[in-house]
């Protein structure tokens, strides 16, 4: 216990650690929710047909190779003979840091099919050419050979639309968010991410182990606390909602018989948590916040011990250091707690040319921090994060597939999951803190109880109250006193569209939209909503305000910018040049 004086109050703060379950009474035998979890996956996974996917999905390698061929064609870096250093190749490409760790994946995809050498000493020869033509006649067989259960029609398109614009891509010229998700809209984006009968059948497994989890626990009370991280555009989240749905999921006034959950949705951009606040709002158990995995929990307002599972669907391979995240991640889970993911295995040709900007986008210059550093490679196999979640304390049941006969064996996508502290009891703060007001006066009742896996000792074996200290819930940081309001009907206007987009209480004329919770995603969907509501704004192209935004991300320089003629307006966006 501890004298809490942050908030200028005295208030108690108690910590405690979780006691050894007595022998005998840890689990035993099969565990159920892996049990239901692998149950439904099987079923989900007979429907594959493995020679059509693989078919298919070999229509789309030969696609995406040819684009990267024509691409590294078109530079003219491979003319006849050539040998060239790794880092010439990137800079006859042009590519922005933040993608030549995608660009060195290029050339190792191309020598795996055989269309360059590698030579030692990161050098590259012989490319096998391939121009415009040679690239849509593989596009147009990619697309005419699609199966449904490998992924849509339409998202084979936009993988597609994007090998088409390499060139701009690779440079950083272009955004990737901004082809996958149009001026800010993200249903094809989740058609791509929800769609192929592999996702699918994952998710359905982690449906199936929630429901199992969930239903465990009906009638005790106490609810089941899920975090989703990197939810996205929640196609696991979907198939965790179908799930329950006729459970009798219900906030805690059920709890008497009904199993229920409380969700909480999360990711590291505001834009995904607007879109899913909308499709949620008749769902009081799920409630949605901004979590990043890099960072520090507690700073982010979360406590350790909190949540009973954990799920990450391709999130944690984006971790920049991926044993530190699971640090965070086993800390978050109370006793006897699963943290389960589905990942990507192997590298996906088609991804490569899409998706995987968006995680040079994310990391910037700055690549992994963890032994990925400078291989280029963000992805493990299903053994190597068995081995991960084992380094960190994880118990690990076997991955699905489960092994080479399964009809998605060949999918290149696995559920990996693991429990952690299973041998421990899970304390209820709220039962610990009744047990305490029964045993010592009122004053004495600390105002905080925290749940951690061990206290923090100093170098002479003392408890480390700094240390404790510091782990207490902060309030949030007091406003600036700059701060002042939007002047005039524009700005207003503005400030209105801004506030019902990042949730902010108050929008000030100065305050920068990407200091304020605004990304590049929301800044595409920001200039879509002014277009929408603002005569001004729809005047222009959609490139031209979303320029503008990026250019001077205020209240005050959007309504300036708006205010003045057509010519004037790309005059001033002229002379600011591109942020
Ligand atoms: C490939 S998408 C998967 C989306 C979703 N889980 C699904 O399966 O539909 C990756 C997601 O991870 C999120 N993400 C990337 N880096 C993150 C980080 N450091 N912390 C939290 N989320 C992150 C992205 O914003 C994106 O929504």
């Amino acid at each position: 216990m501890i004298a809490d004086t942050t908030g200028g109050d005295r208030r108690l703060a108690a910590f405690a650690t979780p006691a050894p379950l007595p022998a005998g009474a840890a689990p035993a035998g099969e565990d159920a929710g892996w049990a239901a979890a692998r149950g439904a996956y099987r079923r989900l996974a007979r429907a594959a047909d493995p020679a059509a996917l693989r078919r298919s999905s070999d229509l789309l390698r030969a696609a995406v190779h040819a684009s990267l061929a024509h691409l590294l064609t078109e530079c003219g870096v491979f003319a006849a003979g050539d040998v060239r250093e790794e880092d010439e190749v990137l800079a006859a490409l042009g590519a922005a840091p933040e993608h030549r760790p995608l660009a060195r994946r290029w050339l190792a995809a191309l020598a795996d099919a055989g269309r360059l050498r590698r030579l030692p000493g990161a050098r590259w020869e012989g490319l096998r050419t391939a121009d415009a033509a040679d690239a849509e006649r593989a596009w147009d067989a990619a697309v005419e050979g699609t199966v449904a259960d490998l992924w849509p029609r339409e998202v084979v398109e936009l993988f597609r639309s994007a090998a088409g614009q390499l060139p701009a891509l690779v440079r950083g010229e272009q955004q990737a968010a901004q082809l996958l998700f149009p001026q800010g809209d993200s249903r094809t984006a989740r058609a791509a991410f929800g769609g192929s009968l592999a996702v699918r059948a994952l998710n359905g497994a982690v449906g199936a182990f929630v429901r199992a989890e969930a239903r465990s626990r009906a009638g005790t009370g106490r609810p089941l606390r899920v975090l989703e991280v990197g939810a996205g555009v929640g196609a696991t989240t979907d198939e965790v909602i179908a799930a329950l749905d006729g459970t009798g999921t219900g906030p805690a006034a059920d709890a008497g018989t009904a199993p229920y959950v409380e969700y909480v949705y999360t990711d590291v951009s505001l834009f995904f948590l607007n879109a899913a606040q909308e499709r949620h709002a008749h769902l009081p158990w799920i409630t949605h916040t901004v979590f990043d995995i890099d960072a520090d929990y507690r700073a982010q307002g979360f406590e350790p011990n909190t949540f009973d599972v954990i799920l990450g669907a391709n999130v944690l391979h984006n971790a920049r250091d991926l044993g530190r995240c699971l640090a965070r991640m086993r800390g978050l889970l109370a006793p006897g707690g699963a943290l389960v993911l589905t990942e990507a295995t192997r590298e996906r040709p088609e991804l490569m040319v899409s998706m995987d900007f968006l995680i040079g986008a994310q990391l910037g210059g700055e690549g992994f921090a963890d032994d990925r550093a400078g291989s280029g490679g963000a992805l493990l196999d299903a053994g190597q994060w068995r081995e991960r979640l084992a380094a960190a304390g994880g118990v690990a049941p076997p991955a699905l597939p489960e092994s080479a006969a399964d009809p998605l064996a060949g999918s290149g996508m696995a559920l990996v999951a693991a429990r952690f502290k299973p041998r421990l009891a899970a304390p209820d703060p709220g039962e610990l803190l009744d047990h305490l007001a029964e045993q010592v006066p009122a004053y004495m009742v600390p105002a905080h109880l925290q749940v951690v896996d061990e206290l923090p000792l100093t170098a002479n074996g003392k408890v480390d109250t700094a240390m404790l200290r510091s782990w207490l819930p902060r309030s949030a940081p007091a406003r600036s006193s700059g701060w002042v309001p939007p002047r005039g009907p524009l700005e207003e206007r503005i400030a209105e569209v801004w506030a019902a987009l990042l949730g902010s209480e108050r929008v000030g004329r100065d305050d920068d939209f990407f200091h304020s919770g605004g990304d590049s995603l929301l800044a595409a969907r920001f200039a879509a909503r002014l277009r929408e509501t603002l005569p001004a704004a729809a005047a222009r192209p959609f490139d031209a305000v979303l320029r503008q935004l990026t250019a001077g991300p205020t209240v005050a320089a959007l309504a300036a910018w708006l205010a003045l003629g057509a010519e004037d307006a790309q005059e001033a966006q002229d002379g600011q040049g591109a942020r």
